[in-house]
């Protein structure tokens, strides 16, 4: 598949291929992204902890997370671009969140944006989506909500929080929603969501039964190591390599052996 990803592609995928999806917040890792053939490249409010170096995702701003999508969309060629609304962008009411939705496709490369809630934003993402802006939707663990979760919980255990996990995504799927991440729930749970919607599942910590998987990039490239969570696998340790190398570097250059003679000019 060569041709640019689209929300259709996405849609066309339910049940039939797996969807990657990866977090990208600059030009290179996007491009890296995008080269190695992922479907969608979020530009994740993650961002705020794995890169900017906050405790939480709830600080970052509309103005931090437009840079970095246009950052991230300059090394997007192939796969989808979504843009994470940041906390306060979208809550106060579906004219703001309009608003703010609108200066991601007008203002980055973003073809799309994504917001956490259920049945609370239903109203939301349907004034979005009947004016022509494609939204993601985020339910179970939603990072936004940590100060009123008291912590990051699993959500949709035992028989009502599968119950209110089951009434959130069924509500973002009939608001309009085109695709939906599950975060942090029961592999069963999500087994469930799953097989009742008719738009794709993309799980982060939602086990092996969704129709795709999103990773924090920082997380799986070992890049990030304040906290990780048992779903995260490990597929390099960039940061461990940053280190040596940096540390070669530095010891080079008190050694007196860097810059050599090839690194110099006549
Ligand atoms: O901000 C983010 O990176 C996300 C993913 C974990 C889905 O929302």
């Amino acid at each position: 598949m060569t041709e640019k990803i689209t929300i259709n592609t996405i849609k066309a995928m339910k049940g039939l291929d797996p969807i990657v999806m990866v977090t990208a917040y600059d030009y290179p890792s996007a491009l890296y992204a995008d080269r190695a053939g992922v479907h969608i490249t979020l530009v994740g409010d993650s961002l705020a902890q794995v890169v900017l170096g906050y405790d939480t995702t709830v600080p970052i701003t509309m103005e931090e997370m437009l840079h970095h999508t246009r950052a991230a969309g300059r090394g997007c060629q192939r796969s989808l671009l979504v843009a994470d609304m940041p906390f306060g962008s979208y809550q106060k009411g579906p004219a703001d969140a309009f608003e703010n939705a609108c200066r991601f496709l007008k203002e980055t490369p973003a073809h799309s944006v994504k917001l956490e809630g259920g049945v609370t934003m239903a109203e939301t993402i349907n004034y979005l989506t009947m004016r022509s802006i494609p939204v993601m939707g985020h339910v179970g663990l939603m990072p936004q909500s940590v100060h009123q979760m008291g912590g990051y919980r699993v959500q949709g255990r035992g028989k009502e929080g599968l119950r209110a996990l089951l009434d959130d995504a069924r509500a973002v799927q009939d608001a309009g929603a085109y695709s939906i991440v599950l975060e942090g729930v029961p592999m069963e749970a999500a087994r469930q969501v799953t097989r009742e919607l008719a738009i794709p599942t993309i799980g982060i910590g939602a086990g092996p039964h969704c129709d795709g998987q999103v990773l924090v990039l920082n997380d799986l490239l070992g890049l990030y190591d304040q906290f990780v969570p048992k779903f995260v696998k490990r597929y390099a340790e960039m940061g461990k390599e940053m280190e040596r190398a940096i540390r070669e570097f530095a010891k080079d250059v008190t050694e007196r052996t860097f810059p050599g003679k090839e690194h110099s000019y006549e």
